[in-house]
């Protein structure tokens, strides 16, 4: 049977064929590495897994003198699946990763509430929990894209979004026991990092789906997702998802913080700058083949990528090797949840010309990720937030992957 499925494999296409090893030779190769140690006593079991000392895979650190306040960008080349591990989650720092100890770290409730109320760690995981899987991206990410020269790989490009299953309290619940007063249409949420980060937020969001987080993938927060505790505010942009949250301020009004008037505002081509635009709209892209890459000759690949939307669920993805001037459907893996990265796989048969692999995306509520043409018609290009064009990677004639420079 094992024989009869290689065989299947093979006729995909000589070039796979060249790169496997016939049956004798796997023997062969087999013993080699049987003679190499793995036969000798392996390491003893420990108490917290480390990946294999092979394994190099990293977020990208920027060169900075001031890492306190930078961001890291997570491999989406590199990554299999919807969820990023939480060891490659993108980071972004405003004033550095404070080391909060949970014994000590509470939660207050106040403002314009029936009854303020102070939470211990203790006390919120007692609480009614839920876990859910989704994408948390900063505005900024694929910033580069506005300009006139475009990151040359994935992870410079786009590596600050990530994905993860968080668990914890929803906030509506939390809202409940205080009593949120009618006149009450804003919340201030505030981080326990040395800047105090603020960012508002609209009481409607506030009493849906946000999530008071203290879990990401199965344990504890990591520091720089914000341990012990932060938002989680699904299909929002990165910066509102309050990391190392002590506080929310109940209120009539947006703190106009720093967060939202000079930074994450989007300065438009007639000199007005749109405020508060917190969603983040429908993005894919493909991470195989992806810039850096080199194809090793004609044949047979699957195309790969990733695809989300902060409106809900991606309804359809589809790949262009022409450019853009032909589409065909790519194939969505399961589960396709809403405000969650979704994988999408695509088979290829790659004739060795040089040719521009695009990928575009449609979520539930009908929308088309639009061309950068069209995004920049509208937007202008001051802002360095929100870009969501369509992306794209040439492959040339040698099998070179690089970035496609797309016309205004
Ligand atoms: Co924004």
């Amino acid at each position: 049977m094992k024989v009869a499925n290689r065989r299947k494999f093979l006729a995909l296409g000589p070039a796979l064929g060249g790169a496997l090893v016939g049956c004798s030779g796997e023997k062969k190769q087999q013993a080699a590495a049987e003679d190499d140690g793995p036969n000798r006593l392996g390491k003893p079991v420990s108490e917290y897994g480390e990946r294999s000392q092979f394994e190099k895979t990293h977020r990208l650190k920027p060169e900075t003198k001031t890492p306190e306040q930078a961001s890291t960008k997570t491999p989406l080349a590199e990554i299999h699946g919807m969820i990023t591990p939480s060891a490659l989650h993108f980071e972004r720092h405003h004033a550095g990763v404070p080391a909060l100890d949970p014994a000590k770290h509470s939660l207050m409730i106040h403002g314009m509430v029936e009854r303020p109320l102070l939470f211990s760690m203790a006390e919120l995981k007692r609480l009614p929990s839920v876990s859910k899987i989704h994408f948390i991206e900063c505005a900024g990410n694929s910033g580069s894209e506005w300009g006139a020269k475009p990151a040359p790989d994935a992870q410079t490009s786009h590596g600050l979004v990530s994905c993860s299953e968080w668990t914890g309290v929803p906030l509506a619940l939390l809202l409940e026991e205080a009593g949120a007063k009618k006149e009450a249409t804003w919340i201030i949420a505030e981080g326990a990092d040395a800047c105090k980060m603020n960012r508002s937020i609209p009481i409607a969001k506030a009493k849906g789906d946000i999530i008071v987080a203290y879990a990401q993938n199965g344990e504890a927060l990591r520091p720089e997702q914000g341990y012990p505790l932060r938002l989680v505010i699904p299909g929002w942009e990165g910066n509102i998802n309050v990391k190392w949250l002590r506080r929310l301020e109940l209120t009539d009004q947006p703190a106009m913080s720093r967060q939202e008037t000079s930074k994450y505002t989007d300065l438009e081509a007639s000199g007005k700058a749109r405020q508060f635009t917190f969603v983040m709209d429908a993005k894919s892209l493909i991470t195989f083949p992806s810039g850096g890459r080199k194809l090793e000759g004609p044949g047979f690949y699957e195309v790969r990528g990733i695809a989300w939307s902060g409106r809900g669920r991606i309804s359809k993805v589809e790949i262009s090797a022409d450019g853009g001037k032909t589409w065909q459907a790519a194939a969505l893996q399961d589960p396709v949840l809403p405000m969650a990265l979704t994988r999408f796989r695509f088979p290829w048969r790659w004739d060795g010309a040089e040719c521009t692999l695009l990928s575009r995306c449609t979520d539930e509520t009908g929308y088309l990720q639009p061309t950068r043409a069209e995004l920049i018609a509208v937007r202008g290009m001051n802002s360095n937030y929100h870009y969501n064009g369509v992306h794209g990677w040439k492959v040339e004639a040698g099998g070179n992957v690089t970035q496609v420079v797309q016309p205004v």
